[in-house]
């Protein structure tokens, strides 16, 4: 069973991508992570974001077992993951990895943005995970406002837009609902509503796939 969560920065995919797997005891992966430490890596080693082929490089010798996620969670680091993530060199270089992961058992759950598009095309559910850029933007800023951070609503909300642009604007596998994804739009409703909702989805889904079972 695969199934693949897309959709833009901070639309609440990653938290509803772990729950999904921990109720169905499936296998997560957060492929976000995987871009991040490509961006962070270069410029832990000064190295030029916006070149190709050093990117490639870097992402060809990634050992994802190594990710430390802390340092990776954060806005700079997310800005640094969209800036890698338009070179086709670090997109293929992070292909099999993702794939190989999709197909673990009992099942695999993959957020991103090319998930239902490019990765897995394939997976038995794909859900489109979005919200309206100022809903975004909100959450964000009072997610880090309760962490103590004092973070101004329309810099987060011009760094939403800044992102949204550079994700759904490159050239390869640019961020896009899959035709046979279902749209999950968040904007009106909490985490507890996404869950449920996705849950209903997955569930018919599972049970098709048992009717048909030899
Ligand atoms: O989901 P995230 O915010 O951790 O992703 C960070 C960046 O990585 C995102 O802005 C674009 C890139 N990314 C991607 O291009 N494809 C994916 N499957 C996941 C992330």
């Amino acid at each position: 069973m695969i199934i693949a969560i897309d959709g833009p920065a901070g639309a609440g995919k990653g938290t509803l991508a772990a729950r999904l797997a921990a109720h169905y005891g499936y296998h997560y992966l957060d492929t976000g992570l995987l871009y991040r430490a490509v961006g962070h890596l270069m410029a832990e080693r000064g190295l030029d974001l916006d070149d190709p082929a050093t990117a490639g490089n870097v992402a060809r010798a990634l050992d994802p077992s190594h990710l430390a996620e802390g340092e990776l969670r954060g806005r700079e680091a997310g800005e640094r993951a969209s800036r890698v993530a338009v070179h086709p060199e670090v997109r293929s270089a992070l292909v099999d990895f993702q794939r190989a992961f999709a197909l673990r058992k009992p099942g695999a759950v993959l957020d991103g943005r090319d998930i239902g598009t490019a990765i897995c095309p394939e997976a038995d559910v794909k859900l489109y995970v979005t919200a309206s850029p100022e809903v975004r933007a909100r959450r964000r800023t009072d997610e880090l406002n309760a962490k103590g951070r004092d973070v101004d609503y329309g810099r987060i909300l011009a760094e939403i837009r800044e992102r949204d642009e550079r994700d759904a604007g490159r050239a390869s596998a640019p961020l896009r609902m899959a035709a046979d994804a279902v749209l999950l739009d968040t904007s009106a409703l909490d985490i507890e509503g996404v869950f449920r909702a996705a849950l209903a989805i997955i569930d018919a889904k599972r049970a098709e796939i048992a009717a048909n079972a030899p």
